[in-house]
């Protein structure tokens, strides 16, 4: 309670406050200090997420300093702060998301532990462009962002192809983030300007949301004194071995709409590579991008996919992110965790819930569940 106290106002108020927390164990016999972790947590860059666990994060650090453990894999890493929450904990982390951004974004602030954006990198990604490269102009032209941003999208890649690994894939997490923050609701199902409601995010250029991002990243850099791991893939591909924690947050199949994250982020996953490898569907109006296959979007694969996922890492101790207004329901997932698992404990969590494209399903009060197998 008290950790949550902390994070809110830290976010809320937005001002530094002293909260007594005593040193939790962790790891190796660590003494971990909850506060500290949060407070470094906190300064995150947010980036609007379908499904992102930022809110969670008080009782998610309980809860995994409770547990203890020194190794942690975050399967499904999404926007990327539970893994550096876990790694503000002191596990040595290991990072998963099938989606390209989400795993360059834990290269850059999980895997990373000491390398920054120099100014002159940043100024050198915001001057002129090395070379007369136009994907992006060409193929975006009139959809999203102005023609200025544009060219600047793909000046900006013509430097970031010459960075090495980390300051590269800060780069890009700071290139990712500022479209995100650029385009209105950070989904990119629409191209026309509804939903602008003209704040500064809306109207700043591009060069100067990067340059703002760049310095947001930088910042959070940390040495955690070992070595974290990024993997892109299927879940069901990461070997199940080594893991004292596992932490699952899977795309639960929402009763109404749908859980299609290419379908809203395929700009950011398509920007992170420079679209290379990567098909863009071009009779769509949005040029998305192909449609990735996950079992856990879907209502009649979800269970089987959940039950193999938990046979998978049954000699882990296991955590599973639930939102109730999620199917299969939250009988059936203690069900199937009690399969593989002796101890299985649900605590509930009260949390207003924000996600979705339009307004009935923009903010809907759910009930947040955590499940612990042990
Ligand atoms: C609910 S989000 C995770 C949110 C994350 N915990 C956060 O706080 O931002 C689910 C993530 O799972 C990824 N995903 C979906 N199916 C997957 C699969 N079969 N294997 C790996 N990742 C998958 C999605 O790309 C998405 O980033």
């Amino acid at each position: 309670m008290v950790a949550v106290a902390a994070w809110l106002t830290l976010f809320v108020v937005g001002v530094r406050h002293d909260v007594a927390v005593t040193g939790t164990r962790l790891g190796k016999g660590a003494n971990v200090d909850l506060c500290a972790a949060l407070e470094r947590t906190a300064a995150f860059p947010r980036l609007r997420y379908m499904g992102s666990k930022y809110r969670l994060v008080p009782q998610l650090a309980e809860v995994f300093a409770e547990l203890g453990g020194h190794t942690a894999l975050d399967a499904f890493s999404g926007s990327g702060v539970v893994s550096y929450l876990l790694k503000s904990l002191g596990y040595q982390v290991t990072s998963n998301d099938f989606l390209t951004f989400p795993t360059v974004i834990a290269r850059a602030t999980v895997v990373n532990q000491s390398v920054r954006l120099a100014r002159d990198d940043i100024e050198l990604i915001c001057g002129p462009p090395s070379d007369d490269r136009d994907f992006i102009q060409r193929t975006f032209d009139g959809l999203y962002f102005t023609a200025d941003d544009r060219q600047f999208l793909d000046s900006a890649w013509s430097h970031i192809d010459n960075l090495p690994c980390y300051k590269r894939a800060l780069a890009i997490s700071a290139l990712v983030l500022a479209a995100a923050r650029k385009q209105p609701r950070g989904v990119f199902t629409f191209t026309d300007l509804r939903y602008d409601d003209g704040r500064r995010d809306l109207r700043l250029p591009l060069r100067d949301h990067f340059r703002e991002r760049s310095v947001a990243y930088n910042r959070i850099v940390f040495s955690a004194g070992g070595p974290n791991y990024v993997l892109c893939g299927d879940v069901s591909e990461i070997p199940p071995g080594g893991y004292d924690l596992v932490y699952l947050d899977p795309p639960y199949a929402p009763p109404r709409d749908d859980n299609d994250y290419i379908k809203r982020y395929h700009f950011l996953e398509g920007l992170s590579a420079y679209w290379r490898g990567q098909k863009i569907m071009e009779e769509t109006r949005t040029k998305k991008l192909e449609k990735r296959y996950t079992p856990f979007a879907y209502k009649r694969t979800i269970v089987e996919a959940l039950r193999q996922t938990f046979k998978q890492f049954k000699d882990s101790t296991i955590v599973l992110s639930y939102s109730s207004n999620a199917v299969p329901d939250a009988k059936t997932i203690e069900g199937l965790l009690r399969e593989v698992k002796n101890e299985v404990e649900v605590r509930p969590i009260d949390y207003k819930y924000s996600f979705g494209t339009h307004a009935a399903a923009q903010r809907r009060a759910v009930s947040e569940y955590l499940f612990i197998g042990r």
